[in-house]
């Protein structure tokens, strides 16, 4: 008896409000739950592996990306995942997981962190040659003064001071032997073909102590 009444409206309630109790309930659950998740696994989350969470990793490898500008990582990112510019293994894979969508909030993101903290090291005073040519280049041999694109408010050239020295060498040792050739107009292969392997280990050192700000 008690059981039969209870079923009877139990039945009524999910006859009649069933399909629009399912809809007002499961709908704003999906909603939150796509939201909770969208949160928790944002796509900047993957990045921190390898370059921190802050984007700035201790790993010289992993070039730090906090205060990077925006439009520069937008670049990047596209051109890892279209193949323009070589992963390594890593950033070919990580790029291809983005969606357009996540490679903006991605850039947006670690262009909104601080910059690494850099110990300007007295050794950047050790190389004179690589001030020289940071500050005014060398007519003679047709190099062009890296500070007139890399302090220049362009966004698509990236801040380099600060960056760890062991990156900046092998990305310029890239250019140099053609191993990296997604620059605009060919300018970075242009100009590290003229460096020798001993400027551009001493650039990069000078350039990574942050000292030339
Ligand atoms: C497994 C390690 C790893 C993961 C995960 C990873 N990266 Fe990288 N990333 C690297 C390495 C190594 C490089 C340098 C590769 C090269 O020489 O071009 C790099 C380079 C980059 C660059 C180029 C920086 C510059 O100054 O030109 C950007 C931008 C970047 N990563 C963004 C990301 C983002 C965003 C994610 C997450 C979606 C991510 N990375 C995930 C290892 C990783
Ligand atoms: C005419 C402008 C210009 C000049 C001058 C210039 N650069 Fe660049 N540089 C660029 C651009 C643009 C890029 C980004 C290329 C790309 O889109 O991948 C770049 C990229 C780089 C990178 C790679 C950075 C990274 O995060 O991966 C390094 C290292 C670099 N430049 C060093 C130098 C040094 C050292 C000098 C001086 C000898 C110099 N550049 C002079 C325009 C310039």
């Amino acid at each position: 008896m008690m059981l039969n009444s209870l079923r009877k409206p139990a039945g009524f309630i999910r006859r009649y409000l069933g399909i629009a109790g399912i809809c007002s309930l499961y709908h704003p659950l999906a909603v939150l739950a796509d939201g909770m998740f969208t949160d928790m696994a944002a796509p900047y989350e993957s990045c921190g592996y390898c370059h921190e969470y802050d984007g700035n990793p201790s790993m010289e490898k992993y070039p730090k990306l906090g205060g990077q500008k925006q439009a520069y990582i937008i670049k990047q990112l596209q051109d890892y995942r279209d193949g323009k510019r070589d992963g390594k293994g890593m950033m070919d894979t990580a790029s291809t997981l983005l969606s357009d969508q996540d490679i903006q909030t991605v850039a947006e993101f670690f262009s909104r962190q601080k910059p690494g903290v850099t110990a300007a090291e007295p050794s950047a005073g050790n190389f004179p040659q690589a001030r020289e040519l940071w500050e005014h280049g060398s007519k003679e041999r047709m190099i062009v003064a890296c500070t007139l694109c890399h302090t220049a408010a362009d966004p698509e050239i990236p801040y380099l001071s600060g960056q760890h020295a062991e990156y900046l060498a092998e990305q310029l040792r890239a250019f140099k032997q053609k191993a990296r050739t997604n620059d605009v107009a060919t300018i970075m292969q242009f100009l590290a073909e003229r460096l020798s392997d001993q400027e551009i280990v001493q650039l990069s050192q000078f350039i990574a102590t942050g000292a030339q700000q």
